[in-house]
């Protein structure tokens, strides 16, 4: 997908002496008293901010933070913990600036922060009012949220509509080249691993992968429900038995190409959802009407395993069991490590799979681990993502 770069801006010296407003997603979660509780998405859009400011910009940057209402600011709802944050970050004080749709006050060289956009009446329907006064704020539009892709909202999509130049910043191209690099031209063999609990809030990726992947591992309560299709009993473990026409129409979807999703052959059962409850290894065929399944068995992992260190390209959304607990843990935790010792281009989003990710330390060792929640799923569903739409409309000219 073609889309103007920011970075190339920098480079040909068009961003000095330009007001430059920078869309990113600083949504991050906090604790009850306001602390930061983990602060990727911020140290994912500094690149994008310093790039503006060593171009000599006069920079602004916005974000949304939780959803609060339109038009009634609260303390909890202000973007100042996300300002200290990144100040501590880049080693300089980030002002927060608020009402400032009616006009910025900025010089080349200095950094604002514009508080939580989402308080603006007219964001979420994406105004057209609003998005102009956002747009006559800046000479160049940046959007480098990709957690807010899927979203068409004032300060995702009018502004971008309007603004002079419309860019994509350095955090969204290279999701974009990354999940490019997995999904449109892939080294094969290509494994995804979808995992969570319900089919049918997947549904859509698990249909859409099923024509390109060449092995698709389900997990979690998703499993559940294709191991029902594949005439094995699951106890009382989660499943959506309604969905069962839509797992075996999957299943003979990569069966037609050739290509597979792994049913387990064993796996680890207990008698109640609890972190201390004993933990059962038995074969898949073994599983009694009082049991829950809550991991894939070590057979059935080590088999996963050894297909994903062959593979060319790895997706990963979501662990295969209840990782949480320690004795239902071990096959995210072989997963993890095989993807994390394959050779392959890796790809991993959402929030239980970068938790994994946390968990077992492997951060360093994955391809490329996106900031997107709901975008990254989208993406995955095969969606054209209104931020990249919009961009590549503008593109040409
Ligand atoms: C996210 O956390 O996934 C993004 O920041 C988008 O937030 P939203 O779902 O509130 O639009």
């Amino acid at each position: 997908m073609n889309f103007i770069r920011f970075s190339d801006l920098c480079a040909n010296g068009q961003v000095a002496g330009q007001r430059v407003f920078i869309r990113a997603d600083l949504n991050v979660p906090q604790d009850a008293s306001g602390q930061i509780t983990e602060d990727t998405r911020i140290r994912a859009s500094i690149p994008c901010i310093q790039m503006a400011l060593d171009a000599g910009a006069a920079v602004m940057v916005t974000s949304h933070l939780g959803r609060p209402t339109e038009g009634q600011f609260q303390a909890a709802d202000s973007l100042a913990p996300v300002a200290k944050r990144m100040g501590e970050l880049m080693q300089r004080e980030v002002p927060v600036l608020a009402n400032w749709v009616a006009g910025v006050d900025v010089k080349p060289g200095q950094l604002v922060m514009l508080e939580n956009c989402r308080i603006n009446p007219g964001e979420k329907k994406n105004s057209e009012v609003l998005a102009r006064q956002m747009a006559a704020l800046c000479d160049i539009f940046v959007h480098d949220a990709f957690g807010t892709a899927h979203r068409a909202e004032a300060s995702t999509y009018g502004i971008a509509q309007l603004a002079k130049i419309a860019s994509a910043g350095p955090l969204l191209a290279a999701e974009m080249d990354a999940i490019s690099k997995a999904l449109s031209a892939p080294r094969r063999p290509l494994v995804a691993i979808v995992a969570g609990s319900k089919v049918s809030t997947k549904l859509t990726i698990l249909q859409s992968l099923a024509h390109n992947v060449d092995q698709l591992i389900v997990g979690g309560g998703i499993a559940n429900t294709f191991m029902l299709a594949a005439g094995l009993k699951i106890g009382k473990s989660l499943a959506e038995p309604d969905l069962l026409a839509e797992a075996s129409a999957v299943i003979a979807a990569m069966k037609a190409r050739g290509a597979e999703v792994p049913i387990p052959t064993d796996v680890v059962t207990a008698k109640a959802f609890k972190a201390d409850a004993p933990a059962t290894v038995k074969a898949a065929a073994d599983v009694e009407d009082d049991d829950l399944i809550l991991d894939i068995g070590p057979q059935t992992a080590q088999r996963l395993a050894d297909q994903l260190r062959q593979a060319g390209t790895i997706v990963w959304n979501g662990p295969v069991g209840v990782f949480e607990f320690s004795a239902f843990e071990g096959g995210t935790r072989t997963i993890a490590h095989a993807i994390a010792d394959s050779a392959a281009f890796s790809i991993a989003g959402g929030g239980d799979t970068l938790a994994a990710i946390a968990k077992y330390g492997i951060e360093q060792q994955i391809g490329y681990i996106s900031t997107g929640g709901g975008a990254f799923l989208e993406v995955l569903e095969g969606k054209t993502l209104p931020a990249f739409e919009i961009l590549a409309q503008r593109a040409k000219g």
